[in-house]
């Protein structure tokens, strides 16, 4: 593949057709981010394993409309020998490109750590959904102009390494019910999510984008059939159809007040600090803690958890 990135974008071991469209996918999201975030200073999070071509898509794109535009570009490999074989090359395009390239062979940190700019984040990790993989995303602080991109295995096995709100006994699709319904409590706007294997008879992926920009939201589920070559599995949240109506506006935002209230008390916010923030007494608090003391009792919680989003 000839890119100004010439032996990087070469040597792309994961050149195959769906690998391509899902690529191409993202780097659709991106362009929608980049137009409607019009973003001055901000973070793109990758994982380039041994493809750059995202990663060469934002760098090329960066600045070309505002000159001003400041991007980092943070790419991460925890594989000494990928890390080794791509380090000085992408430490020279850093250079040439005028932007700041990070390419650091450690873990992917959680997303949090970028929520002081605007984030595009593609975790595409291709492998379970473990604690550690799952604890980059869920329950993490963002910047208000957020995008997170998904990439996990749904094929999994050792279900103990799994993390506690990936929950295999829900059966089906419970990679994506837990990208689509529980890493939506801070990331709330599902933009897609596809089901897809890399090769016939490869390893079964999922990938899901989240955001929790309304406009692009909107934007994005108004247009993104005419962008795509994708089937979108439909899931879009509830909470995104119900605010389409005045009525359902309002049930909308108690239905999320309600989730806020539970995921502050199970964080264990300060009862002073959720009062405050959902305008709710005393009283009202002590009845959704006997809620999670009960639910907890039965042995329901994660469920109970889980059912919020919907
Ligand atoms: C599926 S590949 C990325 C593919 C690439 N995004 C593309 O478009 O083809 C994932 C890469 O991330 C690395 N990786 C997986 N988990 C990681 C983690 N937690 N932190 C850093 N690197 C990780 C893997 O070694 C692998 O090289």
């Amino acid at each position: 593949m000839g890119t100004p990135y010439g032996e990087i974008g070469v040597v792309n071991a994961m050149n195959n057709d769906m690998k391509n469209k899902m690529r191409q996918k993202v780097k659709t999201l991106f362009n929608y981010w980049h137009n409607i975030t019009l973003p001055s200073n901000y973070n793109v999070v990758s994982l380039p394993g041994e493809s750059f071509d995202f990663e060469t898509h934002v760098a090329d794109r960066a600045g070309k409309k505002n000159q001003n535009e400041n991007l980092l570009l943070w790419m991460y490999e925890n594989d000494s020998k990928l890390h080794n074989k791509f380090k000085k090359t992408v430490e020279k395009h850093g250079k040439d490109s005028g932007h700041t390239f990070l390419y650091l062979r450690e873990n992917v940190p959680p997303i949090s750590s970028f929520k002081v700019l605007p984030t595009f984040a593609w975790y595409d990790f291709c492998g379970n959904p473990t604690k550690q993989r799952f604890n980059c995303l869920y329950n993490k602080d963002v910047n208000k102009n957020t995008v997170a991109v998904v990439t996990y295995n749904t094929r999994t096995r050792l279900h103990k390494h799994l993390h506690p709100m990936v929950m295999p006994h829900l059966g089906g699709n419970y990679v994506e019910k837990a990208n689509c319904e529980v890493l939506t409590n801070r990331l709330p706007y599902v933009l897609f999510s596809h089901n897809y294997k890399q090769k016939k008879h490869g390893i079964p992926m999922v990938m899901t984008a989240l955001t929790n920009s309304k406009q692009l939201a909107n934007v994005y589920n108004k247009n993104s059939k005419r962008f795509s070559s994708i089937e979108d599995n439909n899931l879009l949240l509830p909470k995104i159809s119900l605010k389409k109506t005045g009525k359902g506006k309002r049930a909308g935002k108690v239905i999320n007040n309600i989730k806020n209230i539970y995921m502050d008390i199970l964080l264990g916010s300060e009862d002073d600090k959720i009062m405050e923030q959902h305008k709710i007494t005393k009283n009202q608090l002590s009845g959704y803690k006997r809620t999670i003391t009960h639910k907890r009792k039965v042995n329901k919680l994660k469920e109970f958890v889980i059912g919020l989003s919907k």
